[in-house]
């Protein structure tokens, strides 16, 4: 039996196509061709450096190697989560004698690159951490007036990917001056380093952001606020993301990512619901899937969901088109992501939070007039994996969206 058809539905407010394929080609480094993929501690571990009350949760070696060895023996490293990466709180207080960095002593006794050694071994790359002004925001020693030295300590110590945040940086002029040195010095020292940069979120504040100079300058940028452990949270990213998509969709590429921040799948804020939505939008997002969770106590089912390798698929698409909003209607939001080969993922989200599942009864009028097949196969691969089959111009597809929930699909 077919469902109702949504009488508001149609005509669909249609917000607006974005160009394709992508203007800006991006940081000419040749890495992060896709989103990058890996763990950061920051979301789930933060500025804990009381290892006598929590040993087994402060930032220190022992977290980094723990999470190391689960990324390999649980299938992360294999299902592409391969960047291991240190947040804010590494730092010594102090720079040494001759003004390089240096690990807190009493946490990484080993020192950094005995830690990046390690992750190496066991086929990881390893990030790291640092910030554009004189103090990180936790406080620790920031890297203005060392961006060279720096620089070249990471390449040092086997560094693959820099996290370079905003914070304590004097004024707008020091603070993009600061991102771009460090990105030309990054370079110079012909390591591949991937640069994850937090540009446009501390520029915002004051104008209106050169998107494609920061694509330019870095492989990955951060534009909006810190991600919680909430639904409300991944909904104001949601939301600020189609916002500005306009703006935000055309900069991003191979080599050029907006980074909507990290997954906080399998923590304690999102139900199983909000979990398929971050990770169905955020594939969609062409986001990095940088995870902050625990890997030592993590369910079946967020694992299940954050290894799916169809869904990681579409995140990592080469051809690199981030996906936008196109229709919001009766609290439903569809959301598309051209693909290569001229297939199409789509994502219907049901944003009302009151009542049980709803039909959203998919037209295919409504997606994007590009999409190659008169007559598509359709797969959804979230909630549940399910073969539509076939699906053409005459009839709509009515998808069962639970409140909160998204139900993601391929159209090939
Ligand atoms: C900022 C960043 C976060 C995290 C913290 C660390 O808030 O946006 O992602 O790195 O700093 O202090």
């Amino acid at each position: 039996m077919e469902p109702p058809v949504l009488k508001h539905l149609l005509p669909a407010i249609i917000l607006g196509f974005v160009t394709y394929p992508p203007e800006v080609p991006g940081l000419k480094n040749g890495l992060a061709l896709t989103p990058p993929m890996g763990w950061l501690h920051w979301q789930r571990f933060m500025c804990q450096t009381d290892c006598k009350n929590y040993p087994t949760s402060c930032i220190n070696d022992q977290l980094f190697m723990q999470m190391a060895d689960i990324m390999v023996s649980n299938g992360w490293l294999k299902a592409g989560y391969k960047y291991l990466c240190i947040d804010d709180c590494w730092l010594a207080p102090q720079r040494d004698k001759n003004n390089r960095l240096q690990a807190d002593p009493d946490r990484f006794p080993g020192g950094i690159k005995k830690l990046a050694d390690y992750l190496h071994d066991r086929g990881l790359l390893f990030g790291i951490y640092q910030d554009v002004g004189t103090k990180t925001c936790a406080g620790y020693p920031g890297s203005q007036d060392f961006y060279e030295l720096d620089a070249q300590t990471f390449a040092d110590w086997g560094v693959d990917l820099l996290k370079f945040d905003g914070c304590n940086c004097g004024t707008l002029e020091e603070l993009e001056d600061g991102y771009r040195r460090m990105s030309i010095a990054l370079n110079r020292t012909g390591r591949n380093i991937v640069y994850s940069c937090e540009w446009p979120l501390y520029a915002r504040r004051e104008t209106q952001v050169n998107y494609t100079e920061v694509a330019e300058y870095c492989n990955s940028w951060r534009n909006f606020d810190d991600i919680a452990d909430s639904w409300s949270s991944v909904k104001t990213i949601m939301d600020f993301t189609a916002a500005f998509q306009d703006r935000l969709v055309p900069a991003a590429g191979p080599g050029a990512w907006n980074d909507p921040d990290m997954l906080v799948i399998g923590n304690f804020g999102l139900s199983w619901n909000q979990q398929v939505t971050q990770m169905a939008l955020w594939a969609i997002m062409a986001a990095p899937l940088l995870m902050s969770n625990d890997l030592r106590d993590i369910s079946l089912e967020s694992t299940a969901l954050l290894q799916n390798q169809e869904v990681i698929a579409i995140n990592q698409d080469p051809l690199g088109v981030q996906g936008y909003r196109l229709l919001m209607a009766e609290s439903f939001e569809l959301w598309e992501k051209p693909l290569d080969g001229g297939s199409l993922a789509i994502s219907v989200t049901n944003r009302q939070e009151i009542g049980g599942p709803r039909y959203f009864p998919l037209l295919r009028a409504v997606l994007w007039k590009g999409l190659a097949c008169d007559t598509c196969y359709v797969t959804q691969l979230l909630p549940t994996r399910f073969e539509y089959g076939y699906f053409n111009s005459s009839r709509a597809l009515p998808l069962l969206v639970n409140p909160s929930g998204t139900v993601l699909l391929r159209l090939e």
